[in-house]
C-alpha cells in the first residue's frame, strides 16, 4: 500500500491531516487521560548526568556511584565529555539528513521485510504487523562483524559508508568502556581490579567485545496532527545499553512514576539507556525502562540509536555473581531469537519481552 513508502514519501504530497493508517486508539495518544488525569507530565525531569571524562579520572568512584543509581532509578542517563570526536559526530548527523533525502527509489533498493537483513529501509516499528502505523521512516544497520556488512551497507549518499563506519567504531568503543564502568558499578571486577578468580568477567569483557551492535537512523518528519500519533511506540531496548545521538528537536519521553517525561537533549551529549539485557544480567537490580517517541506539527527529526548486546547467538542469563539466597535469580535466560519472534509479533511493544522474568 502507499503506507509501506514510510512518512517521508508520504509528507512529500503535502498532507494536511493524518491519514487513518496512523490514528492511534485514544487511550495510546501522546496526551491521553487514565482515570481523569494525564498519562503525560509537565514534570521537567532532570536526567543524571554523567561526565565521561571524569569517570576516567581520580574521581571514578564517585562518579561510579551516580551511574549505579542513574542505572537502578531512571534507566536513563546523558553522558557528556564522551570524548568521541566532534567531526565524527557531526558528519554522522550530516549523512545520515542526506540519506533520507536520496529520492524513493534509491531508499526504496534497502527495505526488505526480513527482520534478519543487516540493511533494512523500512517504517513505523514493524511494517509488517502494525495494526497502527507510527511516524517514522528508519535504516537499520547491522554492524558486525562490519568486514562481512559493509559492502551491503547503502553506497550513497557519497560518504555515507565512510561517515557511519568511524561513528560505529567510535559508538563500539565508548560502549565497552562504559560496560567496564557499570560491571564496576554493580561490584563485579573488570581489568582494572582482576583477581585470578575474576576470569569469568574477562571472559564477558570478551564477548561484549565481540558483541553485537545494530544502529537504527531514524527520520521523524513534522506531522499535521501530533496528537494522533506516535513516531514510535512504547517499548523497552533489547540490548545492553543503546547510545542515542539525537539532534536538537525533541521528541524522546521515558516513562517515569507511571507518566511521560519528555527529555530535552543536551548538545554535544549521547542519551544512553539500560536495555532488557542488562536488566536480566543484573538479576533485576538496573532497569530497562519503557520509552517513546512524540512527533510535532514544525520541525522534522532525526536520532541514530546504537544497540549494543552479546554475541547474537549468545544466551542472555543474570551474573551468576549477582545470585544469592537474598538475591535470587529473576529471570529466565533468553537470546537474540527469542527478541526477534517478540519484536515480530502483534503484540503491543510493552516490556513484555521481559516477562521471560521467572
Ligand atoms: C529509540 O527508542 O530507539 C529511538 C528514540 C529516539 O528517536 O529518540
Ligand atoms: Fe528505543
Amino acid at each position: 500500500s502507499q503506507y509501506q513508502k514510510g512518512v517521508k514519501h508520504l509528507c512529500e504530497n503535502g498532507i494536511a491531516k493524518v491519514p487513518n493508517k496512523y490514528i492511534l486508539p485514544v487511550s495510546e495518544r501522546p496526551n491521553s487521560f487514565v482515570n481523569g488525569e494525564s498519562n503525560a507530565s509537565e514534570i521537567n525531569l532532570k536526567l543524571p548526568v554523567i561526565d565521561f571524562a571524569e569517570l576516567q579520572g581520580s574521581n571514578r568512584s564517585q562518579v561510579l556511584k551516580s551511574l549505579a543509581n542513574a542505572c537502578e532509578h531512571y534507566g536513563f542517563f546523558q553522558l557528556v565529555n564522551h570524548s568521541i570526536p566532534r567531526d565524527v559526530i557531526i558528519r554522522m548527523m550530516e549523512v545520515s539528513g542526506r540519506f533520507f533525502e536520496l529520492s524513493f527509489e534509491e531508499r526504496e533498493k534497502y527495505m526488505s521485510a526480513d527482520m534478519w537483513a543487516p540493511v533494512r529501509y523500512g517504517t513505523s516499528f514493524n511494517q509488517t504487523k502494525d495494526g497502527v502505523f507510527c511516524w517514522r521512516d528508519f535504516l537499520k544497520l547491522l554492524c558486525h562483524p562490519l568486514s562481512d556488512v559493509l559492502a551491503r551497507w547503502p553506497s550513497s549518499p557519497v560518504d555515507f559508508r565512510k561517515f557511519a563506519v568511524a561513528y560505529a567504531k567510535e559508538t563500539k568503543c565508548l560502549y565497552l568502556m562504559l560496560m567496564e564502568a557499570i560491571l564496576e558499578s554493580l561490584g563485579l571486577a573488570t581489568t582494572k581490579n582482576k583477581t585470578r578468580e575474576d576470569e569469568e568477567e574477562d571472559d564477558i569483557l570478551e564477548e561484549f567485545q565481540d558483541g553485537s551492535q545494530l544502529m537504527f537512523v531514524n527520520f521523524y518528519p513534522s506531522c499535521p496532527e501530533p496528537d494522533l500519533t506516535l513516531g514510535m511506540p512504547p517499548h523497552s531496548d533489547y540490548g545492553f545499553l543503546t547510545l542515542l545521538l539525537q539532534d536538537e528537536v525533541k521528541g524522546l519521553q521515558i516513562q517515569f512514576q507511571e507518566k511521560w517525561v519528555t527529555i530535552e537533549p543536551i548538545p554535544n551529549s549521547f542519551l544512553v539507556n539500560v536495555g532488557d539485557h542488562l536488566e536480566i544480567f543484573s538479576n533485576g537490580r538496573y532497569k530497562s525502562v519503557l520509552h517513546r517517541v512524540v512527533v510535532n506539527s514544525t520541525k522534522s527529526r532525526i536520532s541514530v540509536a546504537s544497540l549494543h548486546s552479546l554475541p547474537l547467538k549468545t544466551m542472555i542469563c543474570p551474573s551468576p555473581k549477582l545470585i544469592n539466597e537474598a538475591n535470587p535469580r529473576r529471570y529466565k535466560d533468553t537470546d537474540f531469537a527469542t527478541f526477534l519472534e517478540y519484536a515480530a509479533s502483534r503484540e503491543p511493544k510493552k516490556k513484555n519481552f521481559l516477562e521471560s522474568r521467572k
